[in-house]
């Protein structure tokens, strides 16, 4: 009750509580558990996970290498979450200077090491919380961020990896605001409900000194070089996380302690609802990669009611076609 209470509070100060990114995760439920955490890094690509009882996310952040194509590798974001399978993509540029001077990167703070959650309460037309994720992004010379996706990882897809296509549908829809020295970015999805808000601060170190400024010009928006927060949340029904202990069978517990990184990267793609496959680019359920899945890593998974076994199987006979039987692999949503 007293959890209820405090939530309906924060919801009156909306306005307080999403401006200021240290106030933004106070009126989150607390999880019984401490968040579920992994870094892998693949150059150019540095992989972020985060999850706790309130929010799963991944980020990725690109930065050009010495020996990257500068023609398809340059500075970018992602955030994904399974929820939806939705994700907002953020490419920037250096803003005077060649492609491949600018580098990014997400540094350890005071607001993540180097993701922390997000969360503020719910806000109509949405009855769920807005969840995500925040931290600290470094420019290491000033920066423009020219493109930004928000949207279903499909759609995001279809611009990296396709054509690079763009929906006038979802871009148009973007709508841009600057307030309070940062900028925020947001997008209603076709739902009309539900929203994706990507938000950048300058980032105050403990001497308070500010590292730079954002600027918004039209649908530009320009960065000084330094640290900035940004946040990224939706308020989109999040799936139920299977922790780290439910996803292994008793004899293999001892796993989460001798293989820490595949153990969190499993738990990060198992929830009650479904088990992932194809962080960030897919992020969603495919009968055949968990079904095959599954029977590799069945000396180890967990067994009967909220198992990851369960987990796989529930999901499976939930997309079963009724006419003819046949199994679902991919499904389509977001
Ligand atoms: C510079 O980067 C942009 C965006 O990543 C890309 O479209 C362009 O082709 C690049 N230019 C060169 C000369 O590589
Ligand atoms: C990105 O922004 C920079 C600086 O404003 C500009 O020079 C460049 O042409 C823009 N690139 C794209 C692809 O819009
Ligand atoms: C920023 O990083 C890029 C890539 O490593 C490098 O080429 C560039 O010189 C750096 N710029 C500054 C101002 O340090
Ligand atoms: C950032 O914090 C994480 C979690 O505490 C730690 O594993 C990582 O080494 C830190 N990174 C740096 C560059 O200090
Ligand atoms: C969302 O609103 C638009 C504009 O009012 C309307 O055309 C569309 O049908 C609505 N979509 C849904 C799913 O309600
Ligand atoms: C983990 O459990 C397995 C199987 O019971 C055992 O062979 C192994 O020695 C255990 N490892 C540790 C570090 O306890
Ligand atoms: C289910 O099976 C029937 C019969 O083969 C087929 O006509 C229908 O398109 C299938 N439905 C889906 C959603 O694939």
């Amino acid at each position: 009750m007293r959890n209820l209470i405090q939530f309906s509070l924060w919801g009156a100060l909306g306005v307080a509580a999403t401006s200021d990114a240290h106030l933004r995760t106070r009126a989150a439920p607390k999880c019984a558990n401490a968040p579920s955490t992994l870094s892998l890094t693949d150059l150019p690509y540095h992989n972020y996970f985060y999850s706790d009882c309130n929010v799963a996310a991944q980020a990725v952040v690109t930065s050009p290498q010495p020996d990257s194509d500068l023609s398809i590798i340059g500075p970018r974001l992602i955030v994904a979450w399974p929820a939806g399978d939705s994700g907002a993509c953020m490419f920037f540029e250096p803003q005077s200077s060649a492609n491949g001077t600018l580098a990014i990167e997400l540094v350890n703070s005071t607001v993540g090491t180097p993701l922390g959650p997000v969360y503020s309460a719910p806000k109509s037309p949405s009855k769920n919380p807005s969840v995500g994720v925040q931290g600290v992004l470094r420019f290491n010379t000033t920066a423009t961020l020219n493109l930004s996706i928000l949207g279903s990882i499909r759609t995001i897809r279809d611009f990296v990896e396709g054509p690079s296509l763009l929906h006038p549908e979802f871009q148009d829809a973007i709508k841009y605001t600057s307030g309070d020295g940062g900028v925020s970015l947001q997008r209603i999805w076709l739902d009309n409900v539900t929203t994706t808000h990507l938000n950048f601060m300058p980032f105050k170190d403990s001497s308070e000194k500010n590292n730079g400024q954002v600027k918004l010009s039209d649908r530009t928006i320009s960065f000084d070089a330094g640290d900035y927060v940004f946040s990224a949340d939706i308020d989109y029904p999040q799936l139920t996380a299977l922790k780290p202990s439910s996803v292994l069978n008793e004899a293999s517990a001892n796993l989460t302690a001798e293989k820490p990184a595949q153990a969190a990267a499993l738990s990060f793609l198992s929830y009650s609802e479904k088990v992932l496959a194809g962080a960030w680019r897919f992020l969603t359920y495919f009968g055949r990669d968990s079904m095959i899945a599954a029977l590799l890593l069945e000396p180890v998974l967990s067994y009967g009611e909220g198992s990851a076994m369960e987990a796989v199987i529930g999901a499976v006979l939930e997309r079963v076609n009724r006419t003819d039987g046949t199994v679902c692999h991919e499904e389509t949503i977001g």
